[in-house]
């Protein structure tokens, strides 16, 4: 088990595992664990793709459950703003929670921004082999038209300082598994490319 050791500040700490193994969770959830983590522009549909996801997946009897950007800076990240530094500790933690899910056995879908790739290539490392990148690949222009939260309109207004896409950078992924075209593509083709990915990865067991 590899652990990041540059940010941890206690000493005297050992790591214990359990002996309930992947393969005992498998089993009785009737898949492996994975963590779908989307990443995309605002508007480029990460949010409601892990929804519909999640719907297809709890409909086939699995542990799924979906992490989302705003609602973690309720709880978990709410002492976190958005200087460089705390949009780094938001998507650590966010790595380091679906980690845990992973662990526990169950399909993770994160529907972050997490505009740069060195935040998400950490996850990467975190997570390991359940780690799968899925790109809501969406054109500019077009998540703008969307605006489902009006905050293009603002960012544009300059209400919005350092808004991914208009005043901050999105760094896209190089190699995501997956890159969904959700400008283009519609929410049920998008959901089965996803499932259909999963599949090939062998995530589901017969059961
Ligand atoms: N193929 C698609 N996948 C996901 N969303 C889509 C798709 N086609 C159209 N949309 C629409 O795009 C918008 C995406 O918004 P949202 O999911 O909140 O984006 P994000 O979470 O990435 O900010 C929604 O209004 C959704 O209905
Ligand atoms: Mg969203």
């Amino acid at each position: 088990m590899t652990r990041m050791k540059e940010e941890r500040k206690a000493e005297n700490i050992t790591w214990h595992d359990g002996t309930i193994t992947i393969e005992d969770r498998a089993r009785r959830n009737g898949h492996y664990p994975a963590v779908l983590w989307f990443t995309g522009l605002s508007g480029s549909g990460k949010s409601t793709l892990a929804r519909a996801v999640e719907e297809a997946l709890f409909a086939r009897g699995c542990q799924v459950y979906v992490l989302d950007g705003d609602n973690v800076r309720h709880g978990l990240n709410s002492n976190l703003g958005f200087s460089d530094a705390d949009r780094a500790e938001n998507i650590r933690r966010i790595g380091e929670v679906a980690k845990l899910f992973a662990d526990a056995g169950m399909i993770v879908l994160t529907a972050f921004i997490s505009p740069c790739r060195a935040d998400r290539d950490r996850a990467r490392r975190v997570i390991g082999d359940a780690f799968l990148e899925i790109h809501a690949a969406c054109d500019l222009a077009v998540c703008e038209e969307r605006d489902p939260k009006g905050l293009y309109a603002r960012a544009r207004r300059g209400e919005i300082a350092e808004f991914t896409g208009i005043s901050a950078p999105y760094e896209a992924p190089e190699k995501p598994e997956l890159s969904v075209n959700t400008g283009h593509r519609s929410l049920d083709e998008c959901v089965e490319e996803i499932t259909g990915l999963l599949a090939s990865r062998n995530i589901f067991l017969d059961r």
